[in-house]
């Protein structure tokens, strides 16, 4: 999960990262408030999971309260690469010297972490590192040990930065660590990590992303999920434990395993080619067990999905047979439609693996309208890309 900026700042204040003083204000009115107690002049911040907020006119100074309220009467409601703005952060106004990028990361590739630094912050890191590697230093943090001060202070010297602010930079990235080990981040970044004209280095920006494996054991994180930016399906989908993923396409896709259901998408979008760029709806991994209820609760969510055309559910039948899953599926459409109703879009069902004849006899013995077998991945997959392209 990504945080927003003033998230992100609360988490560094937390460990002792430097931060400017600020307020969420969600309407003007707030804003004109926020600015009056924090005094002098502030800077409005459009608070959505992007970056270049600047560049697009979602970072302005104002110099009291009637301008932050001005200000922030222009930002709300604003649309930054795809984004509406619900929220800004009202934060003191920094004189800026100079501007400097830290940011700790998880290295996939090394199966490590990675701290790094560069002279040139304010700008995106990724346009520093294209065109001026070399103001971007790096280092390999060593996840037992940690990132401690005399590392710190190295990775400060490669990146060039200047004598007089080392020694406070060292001492934010030891405290970043901190936020990204205690928190369990995969990512934390400061960008522009600023000098101010009196000489002080604080975070002026903020992005964090957290591990959302390790919700279990973050009481704290829940509350940073946002959830007028979540997809609706998304959230009752999660409410069920179900692992859905909202696609763009038409056609509603349920698998057992994530393995079968990624490929069951691939087999979709291939087949969809035939059929006017027919592609997945949705990801939606039901598991191992595949009972009755989970099948309904699958099948409920993606029928909710007005995008949906056809569905199709994939099943390989393992130590849940496919006889027991086709009981599922025929009491799960037995919950969602009443006696004499059909469930209004085509249902395609593959059922492959153990007990795989008994499962097919089932769903032919109950005839529901709309659900049609079909006894291999390829086939069914054309078959439910072909009716959702027809569906259009
Ligand atoms: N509190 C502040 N005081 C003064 N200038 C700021 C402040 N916050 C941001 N800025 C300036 O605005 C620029 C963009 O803001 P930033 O928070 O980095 O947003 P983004 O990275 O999304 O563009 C910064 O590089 C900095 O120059
Ligand atoms: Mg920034």
């Amino acid at each position: 999960m990504d945080l927003l900026e003033h998230q992100a700042q609360e988490l560094f204040a937390k460990h002792g990262v430097p931060v400017s003083r600020g307020r969420v204000a969600t309407t003007p009115g707030e804003a004109r408030a926020a600015a009056a107690e924090i005094g002098g002049r502030v800077v409005v911040k459009a608070q959505v999971k992007t970056g270049g907020r600047g560049k697009a006119g979602g970072v302005r100074p104002a110099d009291g309260p009637d301008a932050a309220h001005d200000v922030a009467a222009a930002i709300l409601g604003m649309d930054i690469k795809g984004h509406t703005v619900r929220k800004v952060l009202v934060t003191e106004a920094s004189e800026i010297a100079e501007e400097y990028y830290v940011s700790l990361l998880l290295d996939r590739s090394h199966r490590s972490f990675l701290a790094l630094a560069s002279r040139e912050g304010g700008v995106e890191i990724e346009q520093v590192a294209a065109e001026n590697p070399d103001a971007l230093a790096r280092l390999q943090v060593d996840p037992g040990a940690g990132l401690g001060r005399p590392e710190a202070l190295r990775l400060a010297a490669d990146a060039g930065l200047p004598e007089e602010v080392r020694d406070q930079v060292a001492e934010i990235l030891v405290r970043l660590w901190d936020v990204f080990r205690a928190e369990d981040a995969t990512l934390v970044e400061i960008n522009p990590l600023a000098r101010l004209a009196d000489g002080s280095v604080r975070a002026l920006d903020g992005k964090v992303t957290v591990d959302d494996n390790a919700r279990f054991r973050q009481p704290g994180h829940p509350r940073y999920a946002d959830a007028g930016a979540t997809d609706p399906l998304e959230a009752r989908a999660a409410a069920k434990n179900l692992n859905y993923v909202k696609l763009d396409g038409s056609v509603g896709v349920i698998g057992n395993g994530a393995g079968l259901v990624m490929s069951t998408l691939d087999v979709v979008a291939y087949a969809g080619e035939r059929f006017g760029g027919v592609r997945p709806a949705n990801f939606l991994d039901i598991g191992g067990g595949a009972s009755a209820q989970v099948m309904a609760d699958g099948l409920e969510i993606i029928l909710g999905d007005p995008d949906v055309r056809c569905v199709l559910v994939n099943v390989f039948g393992g130590i849940t047979a496919c006889d027991a899953v086709a009981d599922g599926i025929v009491q799960a459409i037995g919950m969602l439609t009443a006696p004499g109703e059909t469930i209004g879009k085509p249902v395609v069902v593959r059922l492959d693996g153990n007990n795989a004849p008994q499962g097919r006899k089932i769903l032919a013995e109950a005839a529901l309208p709309g659900v049609i077998s079909s006894d291999t991945m390829d086939g069914a997959a054309r078959l439910a890309a072909e009716l959702a392209g027809k569906g259009a």
